[in-house]
Order: C-alpha cells, then sequence, then structure tokens
C-alpha cells in the first residue's frame, strides 16, 4: 500500500526513480510524485492518477540531478489528487518526504505545527513529517544536523511508516526510517537504492540490505550507514537477491495476470520438486520446518486476508478431514481485535503471499505477545506461508514455507493462491504421516494426484482458454454473478468471486451451495448466471440439486466440472472443463477456469486487469 523509492549516485535520478515507481505501482496507483535536489533546492513534480500523467509531466523538463525520492499512492488520508500525492515538504520546502504508512497522531502534530506558523497544503497525514524535521534543523545545518532531526522527529510520531527524505542542504544524503513497514536498501557501485520493496531494486542490483523495524539508515554516494532510533550505529550484513528482475516482466502476456495464471503449472512443479521427498525416503514430504513446531498441536488456527483466508479455509479442510487437527480459520483484521481464548498446544499459521500484510502481520505480533509468559504448552508456535521468503514474515513467524511461486505482480492473487493451496497440502500430508491418520499408501496415492496437476493446468488452459473468452463476451452487461460450491470447493466459490469483483467490478457472491436457499435464492432470475463448481466426490450430487434449484429460478447455469458427465451436461447451460481429477485435489483445478474467465470479462471490457480501481497488492496498513 504505497510505494516508495530513493535514489542517490552517479546517473540521472528521475530515470531511476521512474523505473522504481512503475515496479511499485501495484502497491497503490492513486497519485505518483518525485523529488529531486538540484542547486540547493528541492524540485518536486506529482501528479494525480497514475504514473503515465507524472510521466508525461516530467518529460517537459531537464533533470540531471542524481539524487532523488519517489512515492505511488494508494490514498489513506485525503482525496486522490495532486494537492495529496507525496513528496511533501515543509513551508520553507528545505525538507521532501515520502511514506508508506499512517501516522496516527498527525492531528494533534498538525495543530501544534500551526500554532508555530506552518502551513499546510494537504489533508495528509505525511505532511506534518517535513514540517517537524524543519522544525528540528537548524538554520545553517551541517554535519549529523539533518540525521538527528529525523531522528527526533521519530520519537513523535505515533503509528506504522517507512520513510524516505532528502533535505536541500544536505545533497549528497537520502535519509530512510523503517517502522512496521516495509523497506530495503539495494547497494550498487558508488550507487544506493531503497525502496518498499526488492521489485524496484532487482533491475539494479542484487546485493540488498533488509531493514528491520526500530532501523533507520543514511544513504550516500560513499555508502550505507544504518543505526537504531537512538542513533546507535548498527553493523548488518548484505544478502543477494534470489530471483532476477526477468520475473517482473510480462515476457509477451498482454497482462501480468495472464502471464501468472499461466505460470501455475511451473510453480506447481518447483513445489512438487521441492518438498516431496526422494523415492525410499523415510518421509514421503519434506517441508523444511522442525517438527518441534508441529509435535504435540491440538489445535492450528490459520490467519489471513483476502485470497489468502481463502486458501486458509481449504487448508483447514485438509487440516482437519487429512490430518484430524481442528483448525479455525479468522481474519486477521477480526482477530486483532478478538482474539480466541487462549488453548494450549496451538499452532498459529499466517498466511499472505506479500508477507507485508499489516494486519496479518500485527495479528500474528499479538498473538506471540499474549503468549509470552505463559507455561510451555500455551507458548506460541508460529508458521509462515508465502511466496515472499524476505518479507517482514519470515522475521516474525518461527518457520515459513517458501510456496515457490516468486513474485506475484497482478493485483488480483492467482499462482500465489494455487501456491498457497500445495502449502497446505504438504503440511496436511506430513501431519498426517507423523499422526498415521493416514496409511502411507493413501498419502502415496494423494501425492500421484498432485503429481499429474501441473499438466492439467496445463491442459485446462490449452482446451478452455479460447472457450472461456467467448463466453466472456456474453456477460459484457452482466450485473450479478453468484458462485456456488461445497466442502472443499466452497472456498473456491468465495475466490470465483472475488476474482470477478476484483477486475471486472460486476457484483458477484461466492456461498455454500446448500446455503442458496436460505436467503439468495431470492437473488435469482434470469439475469443472474449461477456458476456452480461441480466436482465428483461426496458432495457432488448436493451440488447438481442446488444448481437445478437455481435453474428453476431461471438462472443461466454455468458448470465447472470434468467432461463426458451426463448429469453434469443436462443440468449446466454452459460448461468449464476441468480433467477429472480426485475431489481432494480438485480446487486446483476448479479455480483455474474461474480465474480465467474473471479475466477474459475484464480483459474484454478493456479494464486495468492488473491494477484495478481502489485496490493494491500489499496492504500495508491497517
Ligand atoms: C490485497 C490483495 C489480495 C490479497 C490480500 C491479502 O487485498 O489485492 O490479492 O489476497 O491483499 O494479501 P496477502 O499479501 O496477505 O496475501
Amino acid at each position: 500500500m504505497c510505494g516508495i523509492v530513493g535514489y542517490i549516485g552517479t546517473q540521472t535520478a528521475t530515470d531511476i526513480l521512474l523505473g522504481g515507481l512503475e515496479k511499485l505501482e501495484y502497491r497503490g496507483y492513486d497519485s505518483a510524485g518525485i523529488a529531486t535536489i538540484l542547486d540547493g533546492k528541492i524540485h518536486r513534480l506529482r501528479a494525480s492518477g497514475k504514473l503515465y500523467n507524472l510521466r508525461e509531466k516530467l518529460a517537459h523538463s531537464v533533470n540531471p540531478s542524481q539524487i532523488g525520492i519517489a512515492h505511488t499512492r494508494w490514498a489513506t488520508h485525503g482525496k486522490p489528487e495532486e494537492h495529496n500525492a507525496h513528496p511533501h515538504v515543509d513551508t520553507a520546502a528545505r525538507v521532501a518526504v515520502v511514506q508508506n504508512g499512517i501516522i496516527e497522531n498527525y492531528l494533534d502534530l498538525k495543530e501544534e505545527l500551526i500554532t508555530q506558523g506552518c502551513q499546510f497544503e494537504s489533508e495528509t497525514d505525511t505532511e506534518v513529517i517535513p514540517h517537524l524535521i524543519a522544525s528540528y534543523l537548524p538554520c545553517a545545518p551541517k554535519g549529523d544536523d539533518f540525521l538527528k532531526a529525523v531522528q527526533t522527529t521519530i520519537t513523535r510520531l505515533k503509528g506504522a511508516f517507512a520513510l524516505a527524505i532528502i533535505c536541500a542542504e544536505y545533497s549528497d544524503e537520502i535519509i530512510v526510517v523503517r517502522n512496521q513497514a516495509p523497506l530495503i536498501i539495494g547497494l550498487g557501485q558508488g550507487e544506493f537504492f531503497c525502496a518498499s520493496d526488492v521489485t524496484a531494486i532487482a533491475p539494479h542490483t542484487c546485493a540488498v540490505l533488509s531493514l528491520e523495524n526500530g532501523e533507520m539508515a543514511r544513504l550516500t554516494p560513499l555508502g550505507v550507514e544504518v543505526y537504531d532510533f537512538e542513533l546507535n550505529r548498527l553493523r548488518k550484513q548484505p544478502r543477494t537477491l534470489e530471483w532476477s528482475a526477468v520475473n517482473l516482466e510480462k515476457q509477451g502476456f498482454r497482462h501480468f495476470m495472464l502471464k501468472e495464471i499461466h505460470e501455475q503449472p511451473a510453480v506447481i512443479r518447483a513445489c512438487l520438486e521441492r518438498y516431496l521427498s526422494p523415492p525410499d525416503s523415510a518421509s514421503p514430504i519434506q517441508l523444511p520446518i522442525d517438527s518441534q513446531l508441529y509435535q504435540g498441536v491440538q489445535q492450528i488456527q490459520i490467519i489471513a486476508c483476502g485470497t489468502s483466508w481463502h486458501a486458509g479455509l481449504v487448508g483447514k479442510y485438509l487440516l482437519e478431514q487429512l490430518a484430524g487437527i481442528p483448525t479455525a480459520v479468522q481474519y486477521a483484521s477480526e482477530y486483532r481485535y478478538a482474539p480466541s481464548p487462549l488453548t494450549p498446544h496451538t499452532l498459529t499459521i499466517g498466511v499472505t503471499q506479500s508477507g507485508e500484510t499489516a494486519d496479518t502481520l500485527a495479528a500474528l505480533e499479538m498473538e506471540k505477545y499474549r503468549r509470552i509468559n505463559l507455561a510451555s504448552p500455551y507458548q506460541a508456535r508460529t508458521l509462515g506461508i508465502t511466496n515472499r521468503p524476505e518479507s517482514t514474515l519470515t522475521q516474525m513467524v518461527d518457520q515459513i514455507i517458501n510456496t515457490q511461486a516468486g513474485i506475484e505482480i497482478g493485483v488480483a492473487a492467482t499462482k500465489s493462491f494455487t501456491a498457497q493451496l500445495m502449502g497446505f497440502y504438504f503440511l496436511a500430508l506430513q501431519l498426517a504421516f507423523e499422526r498415521q491418520t493416514l496409511s502411507l499408501e493413501q498419502i502415496q496415492s494423494i501425492i500421484a494426484g498432485m503429481r499429474a496437476l501441473p499438466h492439467q493446468i496445463e491442459e485446462i488452459i490449452a482446451k478452455q482458454s479460447a472457450p472461456i473468452e467467448q463466453l466472456a463476451h456474453e456477460f459484457s452487461q452482466t450485473k450479478d454473478f453468484i458462485f456456488i460450491g461445497r466442502g472443499i470447493n466452497f472456498p473456491i466459490a468465495l475466490e470465483g468471486a472475488l476474482k470477478l469483483k476484483e477486475i471486472s467490478y460486476i457484483h458477484a457472491e461466492g456461498y455454500p451451495a446448500g446455503e442458496m436457499k436460505h436467503g439468495p435464492i431470492a437473488l435469482l432470475d434470469e439475469k443472474v448466471p449461477v456458476i456452480a463448481i461441480a466436482m465428483p466426490g461426496i458432495v457432488y450430487d448436493k451440488v447438481i440439486s442446488n444448481a437445478q434449484e437455481a435453474k428453476a429460478r431461471y438462472a443461466r447455469l454455468i458448470g465447472v466440472t470434468p467432461k463426458d458427465n451426463l448429469e453434469a451436461e443436462a443440468t449446466f447451460d454452459d460448461l468449464l472443463y476441468v480433467p477429472q481429477v480426485e475431489e481432494l485435489l480438485s480446487p486446483i483445478l476448479a479455480v483455474i477456469p474461474l480465474q480465467l474467465l474473471a479475466y477474459y470479462i475484464a480483459a474484454l471490457q478493456g479494464l486495468d486487469v492488473d491494477q484495478p480501481r481502489n485496490l493494491a497488492k500489499s496492504v500495508t496498513v491497517e
């Protein structure tokens, strides 16, 4: 949520900063802005809307500055208009600041600063920061005055924030601060970068320093100095990024979302390769997590938001049905303020593709904190499931399962979801093996089914994309959709509906098929299509009956189901075929046509599939 980037070095800053903003635009795209230092003065350019508006403005100016900061905004305080766009400056424009986060006490600070004569030009919380820093800067600052002014300012701020700051009188310094919001530093040859996410840094260097919460740094052309908030110098080891900038390109696809849908077979193959043991091993699964984390666990709670929460629902089904462990799935934003009563021997799993979702991280932190001084059965055991092992989540939990999906750029999650599902399959099977709730033969049979998944997804993409695109034409005027599923595919109905509303702006509801008659059936008529996930298994007949109930109310029925299924052919008006698969593994296949349908409906209408309105990929505010 909001992306910040900074550059100091030997190249033209605006070029590097614009490139960085482009990579960070998935974090928000309500406005963009840049500030550089030229001839001892701050030069600032901002534009509302997406980055191309700022690009256009910049095209008319020449700015050789080699230092600058920039921001792409997801509006929290103040409308998405230019006067609210970052960077923000103080009254005399000595200091420019970009922020990702929220300053909770900004109203009190603003009142205080106004009485001191500061003039505010925005409704944002961020603007208090440059005013405060300027108020702590002497008239003729020298040495560490800028660093000290920033440090004093931090002591006044409440909230979660990451900052990058420049000062007109310090043309060779950027100060960055990290407090509960992500910030990474990139180390080049005589040039240094900072950004909310490695995506903005990867095109320039593989060497990065991750700041931790409570740390700040000074970037100069000579190097990087890291400090804690008391200005004690810290020594940190750089690390090397594992993935290359190539992952960040569309590689010929029209949208990142389509590319990421197509990447799913490869991601699942990578998971299988990584987490299945070689033949004749003692255990069929080799998750790199310490068995102490789950030994003796009596209950599991899964904490997540959005699509990751849907993955958690499938996870619950697997952990309960395969490993016999009672499992609860919690919305992180709800759990933070109404946690379940403390239970012993409890494993808490945080699921997040970005590894940065503020609510998920805060809920995990709270869970750890409230268990800190308790007797050993009550002590926290935490596991993260993520595709971003370099994220804050990893620092916060005991262990992680890296789902191998790599970076995902499209705001609507696709490959990260199927990869999270794979994470849950492996975890549930490992637990089932250790607790002997399934026999080795049963586990081997499920694994054989998992091995077939990549090829089966390829088949869906190859054979179903064209018919789904064709079908999508018929829904250009549709206002409402209902998705129904049962059992392990109920979360897939939720996920199908979420994909559609996120990118096509069509109202869609996911519902447990058996619950339709307790309300939503009242919405049905010939204008409301119903998509039923009808995968052979224990609830198949039930789903078909529920679909018939919708048909009797004149709804157009679309079925997600395997081929050559007479009952389904007779029931549904349209069919989205998937290969035959065990019901237990069917979510991973059933979601693919729903992702494609949402994609094609949105793409045909010319909508901004990768950056849908009002959304952001990484939600780093509460
Ligand atoms: C945002 C994204 C969704 C994502 C959700 C949770 O809403 O647009 O795609 O599912 O956040 O994000 P997380 O990174 O925690 O999985």
